[in-house]
């Protein structure tokens, strides 16, 4: 199977080569072909250019080739949604209403809410409910065009429902044309019954669910939520620690509600990312220069709950690297929308619309290990590209934030359609 997209007014992300994380003033570069073609075979990026470089002959030969008409039309490659745990069941609107009554995210966990919430709910779900609940979302981030999703577990908090959310995840990364990474995030947070001896469930995350994840190889990473009120600095790096050990990579929740060392943490040991950062200053900047640690800031939590804005601006100026993700979950952040994503980095932020383009792209797949296949247009990539609407300009995209502007999503180099159960 072929697929030919001609007559694209912009195709933009294109690459030469391989494309290692864009830091500080490289994220305003952003390289397009204007007037372009870009074919497809199976499901990689075989060629790309410009369309009077195009011969008719070149692709007729072919028998099966798909042809898509983008005429007036851009093209991206598809959004990485770097950070999500939209594995859940259920959701949260009452404690949406006693947030705007005033009541805090940590007042809610507090009362046995949030995290613990979720967490009860999933226990009363079978993995095929779970599964079917969750291939609804997958459907949806699809059709806004995310083509890569890492997805976290972290609502189970006992090694048997750890282990369902995670082969929940599994069975998508099966299923769904997607590229799927998996998070295991036993520290999520400290359940009810171990409130008086948190060191039981450290131990628990350690000696008994870490092992069982890491000999079913149901994940790639290891997250903590190292914050106040949630894990400290020292559980936290004893949890990464047993997850290296089995092969576990760290990618971590830091500092969103307080300076709580964890971005200095993840740096220590060489963390994919360090995901959230609304409580960042000058230690967590100089922290994070000297490593290879990606900064990861949500935008749509800090919206969704009030926090302070995370520091893009300085982050960049100062040289950083800066991806954005959704954190689509059901306390924080209810949307997996990546284009609301790029449109909240400009607005509250204040990137450019190069600037969240490489960070929803390219940036992105970096913060997930997926830069290899995707976040770029480039030959020898997977062809996971966004079609979008009749628009008169890129930055017009992350502007018209209310607006769906994706027309076609092209998945593993075919058009995507909801999958049916
Ligand atoms: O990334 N901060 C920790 N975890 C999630 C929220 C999870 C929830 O409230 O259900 C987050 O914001
Ligand atoms: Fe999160």
């Amino acid at each position: 199977m072929a697929l030919l997209i001609k007559n694209i007014r912009e195709l933009f992300g294109t690459c030469k080569g391989q494309q290692g994380v864009k830091n500080g003033g490289d994220m305003q570069k952003l390289e397009s072909v204007k007037n372009a073609f870009l074919y497809a075979e199976n499901d990689t990026i075989t060629s790309y250019g410009r369309m009077e470089d195009l011969s008719s002959e070149q692709f007729s030969a072919k028998a099966a080739l798909e042809v898509v008409d983008a005429s007036g039309k851009f093209v991206f490659p598809s959004f990485c949604d770097s950070h999500t745990h939209l594995v859940y069941t259920g959701s949260r609107e009452q404690e949406f209403v006693d947030k705007i009554r005033g009541l805090s995210y940590e007042e809610i966990a507090r009362r046995g809410g949030g995290i613990l919430n979720s967490a009860r709910k999933l226990h009363n779900v079978t993995e095929e409910e779970l599964y079917s609940e969750s291939l609804s979302r997958i459907n949806e981030i699809a059709g806004m065009g995310t083509g890569a999703v890492e997805i976290k577990s972290g609502y189970g908090l006992n090694t048997e429902d750890e282990l369902k959310m995670l082969r929940v995840i599994r069975l998508i990364r099966e299923t769904c044309p997607l590229e799927i990474r998996a998070t295991f995030l036993g520290a999520h947070a400290v359940p009810e019954e171990y409130r008086n001896n948190r060191e039981l469930y450290v131990g628990q995350v350690i000696n008994e669910m870490i092992p069982m994840v890491a000999s079913e190889g149901l994940a790639d990473y290891i997250d903590v939520f190292c914050d106040e009120g949630f894990f400290t600095v020292d559980e936290t790096e004893r949890i990464l620690m047993a997850g290296m050990k089995y092969g576990l990579i760290p990618k971590i929740h830091a500092n969103e509600i307080g300076f709580s060392g964890g971005v200095q943490a993840g740096v220590r040991y060489n963390a994919l990312s360090v995901d959230h950062l609304e409580r960042s200053g000058d230690d967590e900047i100089a922290a994070l220069l000297g490593s290879e640690t990606i900064p990861t800031l949500l935008p749509g939590s800090a919206l969704f709950l009030g926090l302070p804005d995370p520091p893009a601006r300085r982050m960049i100026d100062s040289g950083l690297p800066v991806a954005l993700a959704s954190d689509y979950n059901p306390g924080s952040s209810p949307s997996g929308n990546m284009k609301l994503i790029m449109s909240l980095g400009c607005i509250r932020l204040k990137m450019t619309p190069e600037e969240v383009f490489n960070a929803v792209t390219v940036n992105s797949a970096c913060a997930m290990g997926v830069g290899d296949s995707h976040g770029t247009v480039t030959e020898g990539k997977s062809a996971g590209l966004i079609v979008t609407k009749e628009i008169p300009s890129l930055g017009f995209f992350p502007y018209a934030f209310g607006s769906n502007l994706v027309d076609t999503v092209i998945l593993r180099g075919k058009i995507w359609n909801p999958i049916v159960m």
